[in-house]
C-alpha cells in the first residue's frame, strides 16, 4: 500500500536532498544492539555485544529502564582495550518527564528547551563520550499531532546538531501525521526514526513510507518480543528449514531487506551472535513480500 504524500517544490526537494545527506554522513550500522532493561548487567552485556561485534548501541537519558552511565562504562573499557570511537554508533534519547519516574536527570521545573539540554550534556557525561552520533525525541509530547512543546525540543536538537555534539538527529514513537510534519516544516529534517514494529499493524508500513520518502532510516523495536505468531509463521519456518537459520534470524533478515535497522536486546550470547549473523544471508524479494503481508 502507497501512502500518498503532498508534492514538494523542486527547491525544497532540492534543500531536503542536502539536508539528508547532511544528516546520513554519518552511517548507522545494519543492526543495533539495544540496552533496556539490563540494570546492574549493562556493562557486562555491552562488553559482551561490543566483543561479537556490535557497533551500533541504543540507550537513553531515562533512569526508569535504561542505565546509561553503565552503557559509559562499557564504552570506556572498549576505548581502553584499543577500540576507536569512530567505529562506534552510539545513540541515546533525551526522555520528556511524562516518561521518567522520579529519577528525573534535568530540572524538571526548566522549561523544555533548558531540560533537553540539560539531559544531553548529563548523556555525554554517563556515556564518557563528547559526542554521540545519534540524538532521539524518544515521544512526542501528544498524539496525534506533535505539541507545540515537541517542535521547541526539535529547536534544540537542530542546535545540538549544529553543534557537532549530536551527529544526527531523529524521533521515536513517533505516527505518520507527526513524521511528515517534521520532515516537512522542520528546518532540519529528522535523520532516524525509532519504533515498535508490529506485524498485526503491517509492520508499521505507513511510518516506514514516510521514511522511505524522506530518506530517514527506519529502526524497528519489538521484532521479535511483538511478533510471537510470526516466529512460528509457516512462511518463517519453510525459510528458516530451508536456510538452516532460526526463525529469529528469518525476522530479523526480513527486516533489514524491508528497510530498517533491527534492535536487539539479547542478554544470550549466542543469540548476539545469531542477529549479527542476519547480515550475511538474503532472502528473496518474493519471501519479503510474503512476510510483509503476514498479519502476525
Ligand atoms: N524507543 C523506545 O521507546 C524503545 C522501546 C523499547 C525498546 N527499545 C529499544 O529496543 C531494544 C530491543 O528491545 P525489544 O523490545 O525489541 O526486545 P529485546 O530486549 O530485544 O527482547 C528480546 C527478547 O527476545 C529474546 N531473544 C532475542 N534474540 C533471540 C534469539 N535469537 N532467539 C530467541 N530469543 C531471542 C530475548 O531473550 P534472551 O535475552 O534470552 O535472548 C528477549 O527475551 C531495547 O533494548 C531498547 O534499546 C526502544
Amino acid at each position: 500500500m502507497n501512502v500518498t504524500l503532498p508534492m514538494l517544490a523542486s527547491a525544497t526537494e532540492l534543500l531536503n536532498e542536502k539536508k539528508h545527506k547532511d544528516m546520513t554522513a554519518h552511517g548507522a550500522p545494519e543492526i543495533m544492539y539495544g540496552t533496556a532493561w539490563k540494570e546492574g548487567r549493562t556493562t557486562e552485556l555491552v562488553e559482551k555485544a561490543l566483543s561479537v561485534g556490535f557497533t551500533g548501541i541504543d540507550t537513553a537519558n531515562q533512569p526508569r529502564h535504561y542505565k546509561e552511565s553503565l552503557v559509559g562504562n562499557a564504552l570506556h573499557s572498549f576505548l581502553e582495550q584499543g577500540g576507536s570511537r569512530q567505529d562506534l554508533f552510539v545513540q541515546t534519547k533525551f526522555t520528556p518527564v511524562a516518561g521518567q519516574d522520579s529519577r528525573i536527570p534535568y530540572d524538571p521545573k526548566a522549561d523544555i528547551q533548558s531540560q533537553v539540554r540539560q539531559s544531553f550534556e548529563s548523556s555525554l557525561a554517563d556515556l564518557r563520550t563528547d559526542y554521540v552520533d545519534s540524538y532521539l525525541l524518544h515521544a512526542p509530547h501528544s498524539f496525534p499531532e506533535l505539541a507545540d512543546a515537541d517542535w521547541e525540543v526539535w529547536s534544540v536538537m537542530e542546535e545540538l546538531y549544529r553543534s557537532g555534539r549530536a551527529r544526527s538527529v531523529g524521533i521515536s514513537n513517533v505516527n505518520r501525521q507527526q513524521l511528515v510534519s517534521l520532515c516537512e516544516k522542520a528546518n532540519l529534517r529528522p535523520a532516524i526514526v525509532q519504533n515498535r514494529c508490529f506485524a498485526k499493524f503491517g509492520w508499521d508500513r505507513a511510518v516506514r513510507e514516510v521514511c522511505r520518502t524522506f530518506g530517514v532510516t527506519y529502526q524497528g523495536f519489538s521484532l521479535l518480543t511483538g511478533n510471537p505468531a510470526m516466529l512460528r509463521h509457516p512462511k518463517v519456518a519453510e525459510l528458516a528449514e530451508k536456510l538452516g537459520k532460526t526463525p529469529q534470524q528469518v525476522i530479523y533478515r526480513f527486516a533489514m531487506q524491508a528497510g530498517m535497522v533491527p534492535l536487539t536486546g539479547t542478554t544470550n550470547s549466542n543469540h548476539m551472535k545469531e542477529a549479527l549473523a542476519a547480515v550475511d544471508f538474503e532472502i528473496s524479494e518474493d519471501d519479503v513480500e510474503a512476510i510483509e503481508e503476514a498479519q502476525g
